[in-house]
């Protein structure tokens, strides 16, 4: 009988090559391991439990393959870095390729590693669609990799988050990709105060991703909540999108159907525009949380 682990990362096995070294290995219940998660991030593993053990037999078995690897509980409150399960320390941030692009990684720096694997297909249909000179706005950008994935394809690039040490790993993120962050435009602030702002000045975009937090307060404690805000998000986006443009709206709110999401935006856009669903990457088995919209104009 082969180890439940070996199996699920056999499965895998197709999406691992040249371009791309970071993949989720093990899915919770989509293989057999409810509540675990397992990335590989260029060989250096990351694993993820809703509770507050390890499987049993799994930690065993992870040592056995003598890689590094790093452990964190899933735990919205508590919001801790991985810690060291096995092998050598990941105390430097490093280099991972997906679809040939470089992002930074770090094992040390908070909760999130630097990329959410799970938009891996949005990103390279984002580079497919974008053109040179086309302008993009990636709003919630967190460490930019949605921007890189648009300026690999020529775009010009504002990258948009709250968080200047988000803003700053984000234009390493372009340098690691011979991408000069002059070139493009970085936005320190909440998204609902730069999108009125960006109406004001005149300037539009042809291209705008929206992929907020479930929840989030600004710095000036405004809240933002999915169920209730997206809508109003959209129409603001709206508003600057330039004739003929794209909408990306991604969210992995879980008590809401795409359908639910689909008619909370459209009801909220102030013109019609064609919704297409976006499904999530084949190494995610699990429900499929994530919920992504184009819109076209
Ligand atoms: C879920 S992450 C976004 C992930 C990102 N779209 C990606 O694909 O890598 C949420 C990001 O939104 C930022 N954020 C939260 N509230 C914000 C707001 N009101 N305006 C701008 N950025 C915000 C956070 O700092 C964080 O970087």
């Amino acid at each position: 009988m082969p180890d439940p682990l070996d199996a699920a990362i056999a499965k895998r096995d197709a999406l691992l090559d040249d371009t791309t070294n970071a993949l989720r290995l093990v899915d919770g219940a989509g293989d057999g391991f409810p509540g675990m998660f397992l990335e590989t991030y260029a060989g250096r593993w990351l694993l993820s439990t809703t509770g507050s053990a390890i499987p049993h037999g799994v930690s065993q078995s992870l040592r056995d393959r003598n890689g590094s690897c790093y452990w964190k509980r899933l735990d919205q409150h508590q919001k801790e870095s991985p810690t060291k399960l096995c092998g050598d320390d990941v105390l430097e941030p490093f280099l991972i390729l997906e679809n040939g692009i470089q992002y930074e990684i770090s094992f040390q720096s908070g909760y999130s590693q630097g990329i959410f694997l799970d938009q891996r297909v949005n990103r390279r249909s984002l580079r497919q669609q974008a053109r040179p000179g086309q302008r993009v706005l990636n709003a919630f950008a967190y460490t930019g990799a949605f921007s890189v994935s648009a300026a690999m394809a020529g775009a010009e690039t504002t990258t948009l988050d709250l968080s200047q040490p988000f803003l700053d790993w984000a234009k390493r993120n372009f340098t690691h990709n011979n991408l000069d962050p002059s070139a493009h435009h970085f936005c320190k602030g909440d998204t609902f105060h730069w999108l009125r702002r960006f109406a004001k000045q005149g300037r539009q975009f042809d291209i705008i991703i929206l992929d907020p937090p479930t929840f989030s307060r600004d710095e000036k404690g405004k809240v933002f909540r999915v169920e209730n805000d997206f809508g109003e998000l959209a129409a603001l986006a709206a508003a600057v999108l330039a004739p003929g443009g794209t909408l990306l709206c991604c969210t992995n709110f879980r008590r809401m159907s795409p359908w639910e999401f689909e008619r909370q935006i459209s009801s909220a856009l102030p013109r019609p525009m064609k919704a297409r669903h976006a499904a999530m990457p084949e190494d995610f088995t699990d429900e499929p949380y994530l919920k992504s919209l184009w819109f076209d104009a």
